[in-house]
């Protein structure tokens, strides 16, 4: 019997509500599927401990997450905490002393699921986002001066390394090699960030020439919102920067139907440090307790860490569950324009899992 060491974090709001149905038919797929387990650990770290404590989670936090294989993490934040303090002190402090450099947001329309766009009936649009996921906008690197005076003056500084621009392009070249249509899309902003996007470029131009079979393109961000909505089958896998991949994410997840059915992968893929499986989605506060959180984006991360951990046939034995369960409209939640709760659709997905051989 193999064994995965699963650290579970499920933080603030609705992250609790999706991170319990998800470990509950993970549960039941391991035992249906006999040949693994899962070890979970629970961590309370979140907005509570931070009032508490002062801190949203240990010093060690980051270190006491190596000896894992995973972890499943729900959202942080609170609607009585400033957001730069709730990300700062949770999800951005393992991501990046954990070197999770790379992204994964995978996007599709599932069956029975409608896209706002009256053009797509759901095939056309099946994409992969990679966002830089250790820099760029996000470094951390800025600060204020003169606080409260007429010259106060606050930055952030955007950071692009060659080494960091190159692994996250030779992570989504090799990416795109391995989906069918071999097609990425790199996005950049190149024409007003004269520096690092441009380095950006440049990087990519020239991994690319190590990827032949892959056919690649350049688009400046904000026609990529437009060609997103307007041409969403000429796209394949994408890669941006950590602002720009976060934006377009939500997009896509929109366009796909909702943010309660998007899922990401936060990876090191080396291997070195364990990686880190989220829905995209927040705490969601103006749902929170109602019992109605789609949990639908944290069943199909779920499906891409049981991938990560090298259980395939468990892993799509769960995506197979997701979808049965979407093409049913009686098990959409309100997020779809249905009137499901949390508790129908984690039943239905544990009836689909005990049914299916
Ligand atoms: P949000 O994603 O929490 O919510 C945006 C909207 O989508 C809300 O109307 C919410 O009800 C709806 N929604 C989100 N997930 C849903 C689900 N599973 N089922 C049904 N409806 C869903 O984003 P928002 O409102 O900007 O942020 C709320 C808090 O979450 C903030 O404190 C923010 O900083 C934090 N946040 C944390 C993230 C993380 O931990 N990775 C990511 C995004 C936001
Ligand atoms: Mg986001």
């Amino acid at each position: 019997m193999r064994t995965h060491k699963i650290a579970a974090i499920p933080g603030d709001g609705i992250g609790v509500e999706v991170v319990d149905a998800s470990l509950e038919v993970l549960d039941v797929l391991a035992s249906r599927d006999g040949s693994f387990a899962l070890d979970v650990e629970h961590f309370d770290w979140g907005t509570d401990r931070y009032k508490k404590t002062g801190a949203f989670m240990p010093a060690d936090g980051a270190d006491q997450l190596r000896a894992f294989d995973a972890i499943l993490f729900g959202a942080v934040g609170a609607p009585d905490v400033a957001d730069h303090l709730t990300l700062w002190g949770l999800r951005l402090a393992i991501c990046q002393p954990l070197d999770q450099y790379a992204n994964v947001r995978p996007t599709r329309v599932l069956p029975g699921i409608r896209s706002p766009l009256r053009h797509v009936e759901g095939p056309e649009l099946d994409w992969v986002i990679v966002r830089e996921n250790s820099e760029g906008e996000y470094a951390g690197q800025g600060g204020r001066s003169h606080p409260g005076l007429p010259l106060e003056i606050a930055t952030d500084v955007s950071i692009f390394t060659r080494a960091g621009v190159e692994r996250i392009m030779r992570f989504a070249f090799r990416l795109a090699q391995s989906r069918p249509r071999k097609l990425l899309t790199v996005v950049t902003k190149s024409n007003a960030q004269r520096h690092g996007m441009v380095l950006w470029d440049q990087i990519a131009a020239e991994v690319a020439r190590d990827f032949p079979d892959v056919t690649w393109d350049k688009m400046l961000v904000d026609a990529m919102t437009v060609r997103m909505t307007l041409k969403p089958g000429s796209l394949d896998t994408i890669v941006a920067t950590n602002l720009h991949a976060d934006i377009l994410s939500d997009l896509a997840a929109a366009l796909a139907g909702s943010i309660g059915v998007a899922p990401t992968a936060n990876l090191n893929p080396e291997r070195e440090t364990p990686s880190m499986f989220e829905p995209i989605h927040g705490s969601a506060f103006d749902i929170t307790g109602k019992g109605i959180a789609n949990p639908v984006a944290t069943f199909w991360t779920a499906a891409m860490m049981l991938d990560h951990l090298g259980e395939k046939p468990a892993s799509e034995r769960l995506m197979h569950a997701v979808e049965t369960v979407t093409a049913d409209p009686a098990l959409h939640t309100p997020d779809l324009g249905g009137k499901a709760t949390t508790r129908d659709v984690t039943d239905a997905m544990i009836s689909a899992i005990r049914g299916r051989n």
